[in-house]
């Protein structure tokens, strides 16, 4: 009987099926209708002009493919550009906002990130202040605000109206901002989100106003929306202030914004942080080092790193009137000799217009370059933390451990690209000896919370051969062990694997620089451990020795009928002869 029905069921046209179970009320069902509707895009013209073919589907033989609703026409008016906004409100996981945990974090980690470049750039000591207040259930506000230049009035409602705007990303220097949507995007999911505009105070002298906008974002035609403007008072004489509310949740542990919070901390010992979180508890975390990293310096893009796209369109774009002044000015490393040779290679005339190469050309000038030695490229865009630094925020950020340790490699090339691996770790102690061991991610001094799995470091971690330094390890796995380990990775161009910045590619010279760290980590905690493992060792024997020649003693003062002087001499005697035995 139920079978019959389901089969009259589906006999009924579209429009007239009812929903299953007698759960749902007419009413609910069509409200449900209605939100499909209200879903469901307009029909286009062309195809509400044709009713009849689709009303009569039974006359289409079985096996015929069924009639096609589009034509080229109907597709064309539909066919248009898509805003970036638009792109990424849709995908808004690809910016790491793709659950409220992780959207309060990435809110929070685009603004600090600002923040410290700024500072950074500017030569300012970072001061940082950074605020989660808890507005209703799953909602928040957040604020960060910092002691950096400020921005320009006419630039506000840019920099925080539109994705893809920014001052970095034409750059080759080390910063935690690459691509000029970090911060646009976290408003714009407040605003996806809670309806509520962004806030920024900014200032950037202590001469001139500080100015205050409301921003929302314009998602169709990506481009700010002013909501209000004015001039307020503000206390600080130069720096911005971002306050935006979102849905969101708080939690604490692993991947939380406190910890996120204090791995910042540990990979920029030159900034303070005062941190609040939502129940209103203040972390302080105060300066450690009083002299900001050496600044980084922007370079040129290295010829081994270059792909035959960008190669057409350096070529084109270029200001040199020649081959050789091109390769040597848009370049970094290229001497008018290497240049000649490249061009050599590539069978072409080092005085070409490099305007008039045809495309074929090119390709042969691509194909040349790593045929040239070329020497690496320059690493002062490099701004590492430092061996030292390292030590002393693993002390403060996991204190009272047993062993600590860091290593910071010379600099390497991936894709022409100079990049800087630095590992530590911190042993024993209050850490848990039972579970695996805590990797902390960071990458330009930013914590990586999420996608470990994805991570170059991650994978490194895993391919280590851990046992080799006493640790347990499990296959495809990090070492069991009581232990946190920290990597980071410096680079004018960091490789991630998505916008949303969690995770490092794993291109083989990274892996192998990343392998190469943490085996100098591992093998000094391994020497460490063999060190510790002797000296519990002699311990042991030496409370033997304590605990039994005494009996021995009078074991022999009993039988032999020792004199007590003669029980003392033989005690004496046997403990140097062991003491002697057990060090060699
Ligand atoms: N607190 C700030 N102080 C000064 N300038 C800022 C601040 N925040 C943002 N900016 C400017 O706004 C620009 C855009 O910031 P946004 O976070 O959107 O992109 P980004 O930092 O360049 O790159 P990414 O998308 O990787 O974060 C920055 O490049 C910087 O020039
Ligand atoms: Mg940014």
């Amino acid at each position: 009987m139920a079978k019959l029905a389901a089969k009259k069921t589906t006999r009924r046209r579209e429009h007239e099926r009812k929903p299953a179970g007698k759960s749902v009320r007419p009413q609910a069902a069509r409200s449900q209708m209605k939100l499909f509707e209200e879903a469901a895009p307009a029909p286009a013209p062309e195809m509400a002009a044709r009713p009849v073919k689709q009303a009569k589907p039974a006359k289409v033989p079985k096996t015929a493919t069924p009639p096609r609703r589009e034509t080229a026409e109907s597709l064309a008016s539909r066919q248009r550009e898509i805003s970036v906004s638009e792109f990424f409100t849709k995908n808004r996981h690809l910016l790491g906002f793709d659950n409220p945990a992780k959207a309060l974090l990435t809110a929070i980690k685009e603004a600090v990130d600002n923040s410290l470049d700024a500072c950074e750039e500017a030569g300012i000591l970072p001061s940082l202040e950074v605020t989660i207040r808890e507005v209703s259930e799953e909602r928040y506000r957040i604020m960060v605000s910092d002691n950096g230049p400020g921005i320009v009035k006419q630039q506000i409602p840019k920099i925080f109206g539109t994705l893809l705007y920014g001052s970095k990303f034409h750059v080759l220097k080390q910063s935690r901002g690459q691509q000029g949507i970090g911060i646009s995007a976290a408003g714009m999911y407040s605003q996806l989100t809670t309806g509520k505009p962004v806030k920024i105070i900014s200032r950037t002298s202590k001469g001139k106003p500080a100015h205050v906008y409301e921003i929302q974002i314009d998602t169709r035609k990506n481009a700010p929306e002013v909501i209000t403007e004015g001039v307020v008072d503000w206390p600080h004489e130069h720096g911005t202030s971002v306050e935006m509310e979102l849905q969101a949740s708080y939690k604490k542990g692993r991947r939380s914004v406190d910890d996120y919070i204090a791995q910042t901390a540990l990979a920029n010992p030159h900034a303070e942080v005062v941190y609040t979180d939502p129940k209103g508890e203040e972390f302080r975390y105060p300066r450690l080092a009083q002299e900001l990293p050496r600044e980084p310096v922007a370079i040129k893009p290295h010829p081994y790193g270059v792909e035959l796209g960008v190669l057409m369109k350096m070529m084109k774009e270029t200001r040199s009137r020649n081959l050789r002044g091109a390769l040597q000015a848009d370049f970094s490393r290229v001497s008018g000799k290497v240049a000649d040779e490249i061009a050599g290679a590539a069978g072409l005339r080092a005085e070409a217009r490099p305007k008039s190469l045809t495309p074929g050309e090119v390709e042969r000038l691509f194909k040349a370059i790593p045929t040239i030695k070329i020497m690496s490229p320059p690493t002062n865009c490099l701004s590492p933390i430092g061996d030292v630094m390292i030590l002393e925020g693993l002390g403060k950020a996991v204190p009272g451990c047993d062993f600590y340790t860091a290593v910071t490699r010379t600099p390497a090339v991936y894709r022409g690209n100079p990049f800087q691996i630095e590992a530590g770790l911190a042993y024993g102690g209050p850490l848990p000896g039972d579970e695996l061991t805590d990797l902390w991610r960071f990458a330009n001094r930013v914590p990586l919370q999420y996608q470990q799995a994805a991570c170059a470091i991650t994978r490194s971690a895993i391919l280590n051969d851990w046992k080799n330094y006493g640790l347990q390890q499990a296959r495809g796995a990090v070492p069991t062990a009581p232990m946190v380990l920290f990597v980071h990775m410096a680079s004018a161009w960091v490789p991630f694997t998505s916008e949303s910045k969690e995770a490092i590619a794993s291109y083989p010279e990274i892996v192998k620089e990343i392998r190469l760290a943490l085996q100098e980590c591992g093998r000094r905690l391994g020497a460490w451990l063999r060190h510790r493992r002797r000296v519990e060792d002699a311990e042991k024997k030496r409370s033997y020795i304590e605990k039994y020649i005494p009996h021995i003693g009078i074991a022999l003062r009993e039988i032999l009928g020792f004199t007590a002087k003669e029980e003392v001499k033989v005690v004496e005697t046997l403990k140097d002869t062991l003491e002697r035995s057990r060090a060699i």
